[in-house]
């Protein structure tokens, strides 16, 4: 009916993905189709396997998903699908995809970037929310502090330098022999920990930097097991996981909030998987609410992968005269 119609395709990690938007913003449809049941006898993501699995998935994903929006292909005035960063593998699953529907049907295709669109999901949430803001990208890959200046135009202020935080919850719960995925189970068991049980080590790194390090407090839960238990001690895992969440929440709060402030930013957008976490959540409000900022942060569907935030960020990408052609390819290290 006249309305712009984008379907999006996110297949970077372990989940399968595909969504219809109105207008951009407006989610007709958006089927996930998790593959965690199979990763987690391997307490990890196995790459092949999630090729594998993509492949079988991709086409009864991207059926159900028109299905559920009520459209055919025909309709579709644009496809968007994550290029990149991700595992290699994985990806080109979705890019095959996008790039064989946007040549049959003759559908301008458009790349998009894993971490732009998980910026994105603020904007289907929040469907009044413009750039620019300040935002906080946390998830299994990705740990960054990004001034989002227009819907097409980022500064990564800072990053990690070695674990994301996601994956770092991911180490510890693994250590601590919660299983995979880690991060959903650390916050869950931190709710009956004490946070000041543990005083793990908050790392800043240089003043002002916005860069972050997460691989030492992994080494400093496991070194805090082993002590303990050569002690004869016995170890309160939720005391654990609380401290080791709000070590860990403590640098990146503090981080973000900097940042927005010493940008001049009266929003923070949070973003990412581990944007699902209930204590950084809280933090942040507290944060947010005591320096002036509007904190925006989507429904937990939204923050981990999924594709309506990909076709969110290809609606925008097209809007600013952006197009990908047929030579599209799988970037695993795609810089923002
Ligand atoms: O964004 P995402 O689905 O995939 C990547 O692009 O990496 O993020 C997945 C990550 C995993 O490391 C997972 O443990 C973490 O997000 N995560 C959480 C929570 N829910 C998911 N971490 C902490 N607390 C949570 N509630
Ligand atoms: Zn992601």
């Amino acid at each position: 009916d006249g309305k712009f119609l984008t379907m999006g395709i996110e297949s970077s990690c372990d989940e399968t993905s595909v969504a219809l938007l109105l207008e951009g913003r407006q989610v007709l449809s958006n089927v996930i189709s998790s593959q965690i049941k199979v990763h987690q006898v391997f307490g990890g993501v196995v790459p092949e396997i999630a090729s594998r699995h993509h492949l079988e998935n991709i086409n009864q994903v991207t059926e159900e998903a028109l299905n559920q929006a009520g459209v055919t292909l025909d309709q579709v005035d644009l496809i968007g699908v994550t290029c990149g960063p991700g595992l290699v593998g994985a990806l080109l699953i979705g890019l095959a995809s996008a790039k064989a529907y946007a040549f049959a049907k003759d559908i301008p295709l458009v790349g998009v970037h894993h971490i732009q669109g998980h910026i994105s999901a603020n904007y289907i949430e929040y469907p009044e929310l413009e750039p620019p803001f300040m935002a906080l990208v946390v998830s299994g890959g990705h740990t960054n502090i990004v001034e989002v200046r227009d819907y097409n135009g980022f500064q990564v202020l800072g990053g990690t330098r070695d674990d994301a935080v996601g994956e770092a919850f991911d180490k510890v719960a693994r250590v601590l022999g919660l299983g995979y995925p880690g991060g959903p189970r650390i916050d869950k068991l931190a709710r009956e920990g004490n946070p000041q049980a543990v005083p793990f080590k908050r790392v800043f790194l240089e003043k002002d930097s916005y860069d972050f390090s997460f691989s030492g407090i992994k080494t400093g839960v496991l070194n805090y097991l082993n002590s303990e238990k050569q002690a004869g001690r016995e170890v309160n895992q939720a005391d654990v996981a609380a401290s080791f969440q709000q070590a860990v929440l403590d640098v990146i709060v503090k981080k973000a909030v900097t940042a927005a402030k010493t940008m001049k930013k009266d929003k923070l957008v949070l973003a990412g998987g581990v944007a699902a976490n209930s204590k950084l959540r809280e933090m942040l409000e507290e944060q947010c609410r005591k320096n002036g900022i509007q904190l925006y942060r989507p429904a937990p569907v939204l923050c981990t992968d999924n594709a309506a935030m990909i076709a969110c960020a290809a609606y925008y990408k097209y809007k600013g005269g952006f197009v990908s052609d047929l030579t599209l390819d799988a970037y695993p290290n795609l810089p923002l």
